[in-house]
């Protein structure tokens, strides 16, 4: 029989996406309704267990907000308390607060945190389980790259944003006979890309999976002319790269725990195009719009359910599990094994078998 708990903390870390507060919502009202649980919400991932910004969650903080977009909780994807940035005699390092945060969690009464993020939050979560803090994960991202679950909620959102934008490129790029590039985010996997590339018909989909050839692209915008059609919608995952060549880094924040932030290969694939074929070319990077706005039905759903469960999780007294759906059924890996890790889009997956015989090139 597991121990019986009286009081957890929410949190959600990492970038934010559509969805979160549907998890808050699910898990904080299963806690208060089903078993008389305290919750307790930290601010600003874990910034708020850093710096002690917890307030108690009533059941009515967590009422209305099942559609809302970004997180009431707040977020950070800077602090992770096993490599926090700190000022010391004005000049800034790394420290490990993961002992400070535990002392604040128990001292609320906190005995256990669904933490709801991304790798880098899972791995802030699994630096402080040797400290005696427990948690169950819950997997967010739009990026979908989470080791472990074949799906994380928000990912639905940004395809639908993503495809709707190539939607729209597609009447400019018809009229102007011109190649269109949208560049979509996604960090190191080009799920975005694909899902996005296919659903929005893109006769180019680059991946950071599937390093493109310049002249392979140029060919096959020359070939569809050959066939009539006068312009190409090429989806470029923000980590496509050139083969034998680098990811494009827009700025590298060396006090974030995640220093890389890419973006800027759509602008260098229209510069490469113009220059190798004199094809005039335009650049879209759709950026952070991806993360916004209202969830979609389907991540209302899936964040419900991760919600629910790891809340049922908890209960049964599990701990550092991370939720995750495989082949449609829900499960847990251990929080250590998804840490740090990511999940990039296989070559032999079926989404890329059918692009391909649609006709659609990966640059290759
Ligand atoms: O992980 C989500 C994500 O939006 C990535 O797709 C993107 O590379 C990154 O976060 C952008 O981070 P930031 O909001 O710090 O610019």
């Amino acid at each position: 029989m597991a121990k019986k708990i009286k009081t957890i903390g929410v949190m959600t870390g990492g970038g934010d996406c559509p969805g979160l507060n549907a998890v808050i919502r699910a898990v904080a009202k299963t806690a208060i309704t089903e078993h008389n649980l305290n919750v307790v919400g930290i601010h600003d991932g874990f910034l708020g267990l850093i710096e002690n910004n917890l307030t108690p969650l009533s059941y009515d903080d967590v009422s209305g907000i099942l559609t809302r977009g970004g997180t009431i909780l707040g977020s950070s994807n800077k602090a992770n308390p096993n490599k926090f940035a700190v000022e010391v005699n004005g000049v800034k390092k790394f420290k490990n607060v993961s002992r400070q945060c535990v002392k604040h969690a128990k001292d609320a009464g906190i005995e256990a945190i669904v933490c709801i993020g991304g790798d880098g939050t899972m791995s802030g979560a699994a630096g402080m389980v040797k400290h005696g803090l427990d948690f169950i994960g819950v997997p967010k991202t739009i990026d979908n790259d989470l080791w472990g679950t074949d799906v994380t909620f928000g990912f639905d959102t940004a395809v639908t944003t993503a495809t709707e934008a190539v939607d729209k490129i597609h009447t400019t790029a018809a009229s102007h006979s011109r190649v269109m590039i949208v560049e979509v985010m996604g960090r190191y996997a080009g799920w975005i890309a694909l899902h996005a590339g296919v659903a929005g018909g893109a006769d180019i989909i680059l991946m950071p999976e599937m390093p493109y050839q310049l002249d392979k692209i140029c060919k096959y915008i020359e070939q569809r002319k050959a066939y009539g059609r006068n312009y190409t919608i090429i989806v470029a995952a923000e980590g496509a790269k050139c083969k034998g060549g680098q990811m494009v880094v827009h700025k590298v924040d060396k006090f974030s725990p995640d220093p890389i932030r890419l973006g800027g290969v759509a602008n260098k694939i229209a510069a490469d195009i113009e220059a190798a074929a004199g094809i005039d070319c335009r650049a879209t990077v759709l950026g952070h719009v991806q993360r916004g706005g209202m969830p979609s039905p389907h991540d209302r759903t899936l964040a419900t359910v991760f919600g629910h469960f790891a809340l049922e999780q908890l209960v049964a007294g599990k701990r550092n599990r991370v939720v995750v759906m495989k082949n449609n059924e829900l499960t847990t890996v251990a929080l250590s094994q998804v840490a740090n890790k990511v999940r990039t889009v296989p070559k032999n997956y079926r989404l890329v078998k059918a692009a391909k015989a649609v006709g659609t090139s990966f640059g290759i």
